[in-house]
């Protein structure tokens, strides 16, 4: 469905034009690793390996499948992750010590494409407080840790851990120096949810331009929720020319979460005359993907959750149910099916109107007469106002009522 008066994202900064083929964004998904860190969310590895099998069914390009060094359960299950998925590329996470690098890269061993990411905090706040290191230190280790990961799997990437607060000078310092050790992604984190998508565009577009060596490889985006705005951050980072976005289902993480995938996914779809950019991701399997994660983790999604809540497709009001029925992008900017719901929703409460009471009792098998509509729909208002929600079952009692009583 397009939108006549839609805007373009500026052009200058990607390869892409309009006319261009668009632009493929990675899908980096961290449900098991940073989702993982979500207070209530830890999986077994038997329901870790089924959500990793839908991952893959859907068309994830990486799977972040846990931090190896963690825990022994951890190492166990990215490596039996490992020998099972052979679609996505399979990695762990560690941070830049020896221990760790090693667990990460015999985990992700059988792989039939493997990853390490290795992470180190640059940041003032993070160099002094937390890791108590000078810039050159972090600089040092940065690349010993990359230089390490290298030559123990396919491919490595390299996050300067609370980047979007750190000094531009130093960032494009340890990225630059991140690359020449053999890191081939360049994941920029939003750790602490604290930027703005104005703010994460400006950052992006400052390293592609100072950083010599940028092109040698592929900038990613890992934003936080603490302020809302985990998923407008990552797609100002794409329109900054990131190709990867890294992300999560029901956009479970840390604290207030991470940026979510469907949400990422949806909106890069649905606005490709937008962004030009497409996903692998195939979209029929984001509200299966949500619910397997819900059942998993017990951790259910609020209704009105972009793309997979249950009232992302519901209607009520009687305005939006007579324009749906009449043409279904009234009201509607993607279709229920493309994201693996079976139909639209037209929900009967107090704010709906006589098309859609008419439209649900047809489906029911009912065809009513002008009166009899009238005459149900009197008694649905005085229903209605009693009730939250009107259900099949309250709609065939009406109209049986009316019918036999007329
Ligand atoms: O939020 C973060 O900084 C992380 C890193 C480990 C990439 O999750
Ligand atoms: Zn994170």
């Amino acid at each position: 469905m397009s939108n006549p008066t839609a805007t373009s994202a500026p052009q200058d900064q990607s390869e892409q034009a309009s006319s261009a083929s668009p632009r493929l964004i990675r899908i980096f998904d961290t449900t098991l690793r940073d989702g993982e860190q979500s207070p209530g969310a830890s999986m077994n590895l038997a329901e870790k390996l089924e959500v990793a099998g839908l991952l893959q069914e859907m068309g994830v390009d990486v799977i972040e499948a846990g931090f190896p060094i963690a825990s022994p359960g951890d190492f166990a299950s990215v490596k039996k992750i490992a020998e099972t998925i052979t679609e996505s590329t399979i990695c762990g996470l560690a941070r830049c010590s020896d221990k760790d690098i090693d667990a990460a890269a015999d985990a992700v061993a059988p792989a039939k494409r493997s990853r390490i990411h290795v992470f180190l905090a640059t940041s003032a706040i993070h160099r002094e407080f937390k890791l108590r290191m000078t810039p050159d230190e972090i600089v040092e280790r940065a690349v010993a840790g990359v230089k390490r990961a290298r030559n123990r799997c396919d491919d490595v990437e390299f996050s300067p851990e609370d980047a979007c607060r750190t000094e531009y000078d130093f960032l494009c310092r340890v990225v630059e120096a991140a690359i020449d050790a053999g890191a081939t992604t360049i994941n920029m984190p939003d750790t602490v949810g604290y930027t703005t998508p104005r703010e994460i565009y400006d950052r992006f577009m400052m390293v592609r331009n100072r950083v010599p060596n940028i092109d040698k490889a592929i900038l990613s985006a890992h934003c936080h929720d603490d302020l809302g705005m985990a998923v407008a951050n990552s797609l100002a980072a794409v329109e900054a020319g990131a190709g990867q976005v890294e992300c999560t289902i029901n956009g479970i993480g840390e604290r207030a979460g991470n940026a979510a995938l469907e949400e990422i996914v949806m909106a890069l779809k649905t606005r490709s005359d937008f962004y030009h950019c497409n996903t692998a991701i195939d979209s029929k399997r984001l509200v299966p993907a949500s619910r397997l994660l819900s059942k998993t983790t017990g951790i259910q999604v609020q209704r009105n959750k972009a793309i997979v809540g249950r009232n992302a497709f519901a209607h009520e009001s009687g305005i939006h149910q007579d324009g749906m029925l009449k043409e279904r992008s009234t009201y509607e900017i993607m279709s229920p099916e493309d994201v693996g719901f079976s139909k639209t929703d037209l929900v009967l409460g107090k704010h709906s109107g006589r098309a859609a009471l008419a439209d649900r009792a047809k489906t029911l098998g009912f065809s009513l007469t002008p009166e009899q509509l009238v005459a149900v729909f009197e008694q649905f208002k005085l229903l209605a106002d009693k009730k939250k929600e009107i259900y099949d079952g309250d709609i065939i009692a009406l109209v049986q009522q009316k019918i036999s009583g007329s």
